[in-house]
């Protein structure tokens, strides 16, 4: 069924959850047609929301990062809209276990606060929400269509299932046009590949590409939905624009497929990796409905709509975006330390609310990523770090350190923040890792001379004040022979120099003259590389990095702004 362009021509559009697999592939379509595009997503780590899946229009849509859960950011952005789709979401059911509240805050409250606003500043807005196959629970009967009985089998399906019955309040008391689609499960370009707790096809594809082994709960013979990400998208569209107020639509796929199936197919478009069977975790069984096959008869009949994709074909169409762009969608592949921030948090804090809670939790995930590449990039530097005795000097939440740990080093973390300490060592414990966290001033460290092989220091540089003393006391440590790494943010071209290393606030450069400037550096104290592993979203600064690092002769797949001072104790 074609899309009629014209209808969404001009019209106003809101995205929850847009930067995610589905949302954002959704917002591409309708920014070609000529929508205009607003975009909401808290980016919160364990999701799939990434800013590269929304690079080829974000200069064409509006992207707000911020929070379904922030009332009054939702009203602001849902009045005078036209179409309101409503994808933000907690999506991991197995989290939904250990985070209810979280699960509830957003699954729920979350969905209440757009609905409202729809109800109050747009209330002649179409609302379409994604709810998901889990909400029917054990089946009765395959195929399944949208009257069998909702017994749901985890908060998170509780939640879906929740919001869908507000949907049908606010259909039927205030007339709002409200649609549910419940979708089987999605698969495609765009999909996270981060951890195996949602989107799982994303996950196996990981493994394969990688060479490793993709586990199956049991037999694996369960039949399945999988639907491509273009039959979605061409759904919602012919949802928000022909689908009826009220209504609650199935979507599935025309094949039926077995878990084990859809494995062979990743393995076979893949061409690496192998699969084995394991036991069902005790309560990944309990939230198993068994086969499952949509019945898609009413939004045939209502919009036309079935699917088209078949799975070796989209399986084959992922294949060849993440061979692209896999560093982009796997950046972190262990969601543990956001749990364990999450309940540090809310057992220290347990008197805030539930905003303050998110806030401080926020400010921790933030500094999640910085620094974690490092044990590899040191260990490729002096080989194994096996009872290498290393300091983190401003360890921070201790993610640095916990690399180091994971590759058997004798790790010790000194921080000048207290409560960082103490969320380190929480971390740390949540990972069964033994590390020596001590609180503890920069520039007087409590250790003798001579004591560690690495000391690393990442971003202090360029915020400690007595820069002069610090970098003292990290050689003092240092055994000689040692090797110090300290890392530094650059800007767009720019490094951020502190004024106590390096005379003049931030400069500018051009290539030419930044590539001059880093030789320059390079001379003066020691080996100056660029490290590379967060990825820089502009695109100038991108061209300046990779010519950098050609000149250095280092590759680049992915490209940080982050200066790395390298320096060995004479
Ligand atoms: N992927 C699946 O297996 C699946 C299956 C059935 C239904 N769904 C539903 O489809 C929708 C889209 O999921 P997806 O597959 O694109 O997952 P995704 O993780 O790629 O996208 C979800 C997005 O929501 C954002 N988000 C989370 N909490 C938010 C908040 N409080 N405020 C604003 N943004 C927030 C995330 O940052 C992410 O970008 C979700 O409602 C999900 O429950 C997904």
């Amino acid at each position: 069924m074609a899309i009629n362009k014209d209808f969404f021509r001009g019209k106003n559009v809101l995205i929850t959850g847009g930067a995610g697999f589905i949302g954002s592939s959704l917002c591409i379509e309708l920014v070609k047609m000529g929508s205009k595009v607003t975009v909401i997503d808290a980016l919160l780590p364990l999701y799939g929301g990434n800013l590269f899946n929304l690079e080829e229009v974000m200069d064409k849509i509006k992207f707000i990062e911020g929070d379904i859960r922030d009332k009054e950011l939702v009203n602001n952005l849902v009045k005078g809209q036209d179409l309101i789709f409503d994808l933000a979401a907690q999506v991991s059911y197995i989290d939904s276990r250990d985070l209810p509240f979280l699960d509830f805050d957003i699954n729920g409250l979350g969905h209440m606060n757009v609905l409202e606003a729809a109800r109050l500043y747009a209330s002649n807005a179409t609302y379409i929400f994604s709810s998901s196959r889990l909400v029917y629970g054990k089946l009765l009967t395959n195929p399944v269509n949208e009257e069998h009985p909702t017994k749901p089998l985890s908060l998170y399906a509780i939640h879906k299932l929740l919001v869908e019955r507000y949907c049908e309040y606010y259909f039927k008391t205030f007339g709002l046009k409200t649609m549910v689609v419940r979708l089987p499960n999605p698969y495609g370009v765009r999909q996270q590949m981060k951890h195996n707790k949602y989107s799982l096809v994303g996950w196996f594809l990981r493994q394969a590409m990688e060479g490793g082994t993709i586990t199956i709960f049991g037999d694996g013979k369960q039949a399945r939905d999988y639907l491509y990400i273009d039959d979605i998208v061409e759904g919602f569209l012919l949802l928000a624009e022909k689908g009826r107020g009220g209504e609650v639509y199935n979507m599935g796929s025309k094949e039926k497929m077995t878990f084990v199936e859809m494995v062979d197919a990743v393995l076979k478009e893949v061409k690496s990796g192998k699969k084995e069977h394991i036991p069902w975790p005790e309560h990944y069984e309990k939230n198993e409905t068994g086969d499952y096959f949509a019945d898609t008869t009413k939004i045939k009949k209502h919009l036309g709509w079935e699917a088209k994709t078949d799975l070796r074909t989209g399986i084959r169409k992922m294949v060849d975006y993440y061979k692209e762009n896999r560093g982009l969608y796997s950046l972190s592949d262990d969601s543990s330390n956001e749990l364990a921030i999450r309940d540090y948090t809310n057992k220290k804090y347990y008197y805030l609310s539930e905003v303050d809670k998110e806030r401080l939790i926020k400010r921790s995930l933030k500094k999640l990523k910085v620094g974690s590449g490092t044990a590899d990039y040191v260990k490729e530097i002096i080989g194994s770090l096996k009872d290498k005795k290393i300091l983190d000097a401003g360890s921070g939440l201790g993610i640095v350190s916990l690399g180091f740990a994971k590759k058997e080093a004798n790790v010790t973390g000194i921080e000048e923040d207290k409560i960082l300490v103490s969320l380190a060592q929480y971390i740390a414990q949540a990972n069964k890792l033994k590390i020596n966290f001590i609180y503890s001033g920069l520039t007087s460290m409590p250790f003798p001379a001579n004591t560690f092989d690495v000391v690393i220091s990442i971003d202090v540089l360029n915020r400690i004040s007595n820069c002069q003393a610090y970098l003292g006391e990290i050689t003092r440590v240092l055994k000689s022979g040692g090797i110090a790494i300290a890392s530094f943010p650059t800007v767009a071209g720019k490094i951020l120099y502190n004024r106590e290393i390096n005379v003049g606030e931030t400069k500018s450069y051009s290539i030419h003259s930044l590539n001059k400037e880093l030789k320059n550096m390079s001379s003066k104290h020691g080996r100056l590389i660029l490290n590379q592993n967060v990825l820089s979203k502009n695109s100038g600064i991108k061209r300046v990095m990779k010519k950098a690092l050609s000149i250095i002769g280092l590759p680049h797949t992915a490209l940080l702004p982050q200066a790395v001072l390298t320096l060995i104790k004479k």
